[in-house]
């Protein structure tokens, strides 16, 4: 074989073997182990919930109902919902829902002008009063009525900072590419937390110690993923922040334009773990491997598997039968389903870096969802 189609075998392999390398010693490691940290049920403190809202008009009435339905204390909670001049009458349905459910403690914050998810909830902090701060998505569903619950019985334990939960996902994305997404990414997920913490966090359900929001200054506003950014700095601060296999979220995939949101959500992880990169030298414990293994695997590897391919394609057009073979392989391959989602999520974070060089995408365009 020449010596270019061996470097792009040499690629691929590191490519393919760097997650598979991460994801065995998550298993086998990491994911059966205990927690180290104890559910504390008793710990019941005032819980402040953020909904952000921009032209969710169609979806909030049902996600109030949703909070409302909890079994969570409702003199303990209060909810927040911040809209950010939505057009299409949000912030009507809400005052409309608060009038018909009297019981329920319900703050509605309307800023003047858009700037943004991040922005809104740093207003919205300014009127929590809780100990614990919830963020959650207009569009998303919490899966239980003790979902609440169980998500801050694990703030019981004073190491643990902030909870996140898993998420199913509801509704297919195309060719079923999210359904294998989540399978993978909650095991993940789930390993990362019982070692440490996890870097990714979930807008659907995100739970932080409001004293800690506050040592940090609020949530980022220069970069898109709020949440998994401000649980990444609450770790390096050496509280865990972790992912919880009794709290699930399902959250809506947009109708259409999903490879977009796709993009988009990528562009923000990539943002992300492009600017923890340099905190890695101050994270405690297994946390710097985990960082590690995940900057690397967001903003490096899929350029990895986009070399290689290149290097093979160029063999292939100087007749190489050895790199033609390979790529017809690696194309024949994609009938396979974990495959297939895994060579669409690099396409997705390639995309997404070179998006971010001309656009941070912090106010995204509202997307239908199913
Ligand atoms: N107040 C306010 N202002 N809310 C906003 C704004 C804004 O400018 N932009 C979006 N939101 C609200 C939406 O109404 C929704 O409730 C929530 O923020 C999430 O927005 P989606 O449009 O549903 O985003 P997503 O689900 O695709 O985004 C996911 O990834 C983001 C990072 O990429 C979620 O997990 C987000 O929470 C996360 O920030
Ligand atoms: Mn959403």
């Amino acid at each position: 074989m020449e010596v270019l189609t061996l470097a792009a075998v040499a690629l691929a392999l590191l490519h393919f073997g760097a997650p598979l390398a991460y994801h065995y010693y998550l298993r086998s490691k990491w994911l059966r182990k205990p927690w180290g940290v104890r559910r504390n049920p008793g710990y019941k403190p005032k819980v402040s919930i953020i909904v952000p809202t921009y032209n969710e008009a169609a979806l909030i009435e049902s996600k109030l109902d949703d909070i409302a339905g909890q079994d969570y204390p409702r003199e303990l909670v209060e909810v927040i919902v911040v809209d950010s001049a939505s057009a299409d009458g949000t912030p009507e349905k809400v005052e409309e829902w608060a009038r018909r459910n009297p019981g329920l403690k319900l703050v509605l914050v309307r800023e003047p002008a858009r700037k943004g998810k991040a922005f809104a909830l740093n207003n919205a902090l300014r009127y929590a009063s809780g100990e614990v701060v919830a963020i959650t998505d207009a569009d998303s569903k919490w899966a239980s009525r003790d979902t609440l619950s169980n998500a801050v019985s694990w703030l019981g334990d004073p190491s643990v900072g902030a909870v996140t939960c898993l998420k199913l996902p509801a509704g297919k994305g195309v060719a079923g590419v999210e359904e294998g997404y989540r399978e993978y990414y909650n095991a993940v997920r789930l390993a990362e937390s019982k070692a440490h913490s996890t870097p990714v966090f979930h807008g659907e359900l995100a739970l932080f110690r409001r004293e800690l929001l506050e040592e940090l200054g609020g949530f980022p506003t220069s970069l898109g993923a709020d949440d998994s950014h401000t649980a990444t700095r609450i770790a390096l601060m050496g509280y865990r922040s972790i992912a919880v296999d009794d709290a699930w979220c399902v959250e809506s995939v947009p109708s259409s334009g999903y490879h977009k949101w796709r993009v988009r959500r990528a562009q923000h992880l990539v943002q992300h773990f492009a600017a923890t990169l340099r905190h890695l030298r101050r994270a405690p414990g297994e946390f710097r491997k985990i960082l590690a293994a995940e900057a690397y695997l967001h903003v490096f590897n899929p350029w990895v598997l986009l070399l290689a391919a290149a290097i093979l394609l160029y063999q292939a057009v100087k007749l190489s039968v050895a790199a033609a073979a390979l790529l017809a392989l690696g194309a024949a391959l994609l009938a396979y389903r974990p495959y297939r989602t895994w060579v669409a999520t690099q396409a997705y974070l390639v995309a997404a870096s070179i998006r971010n060089l001309w656009t941070k995408e912090i106010a995204w365009e509202k997307q239908a969802k199913q």
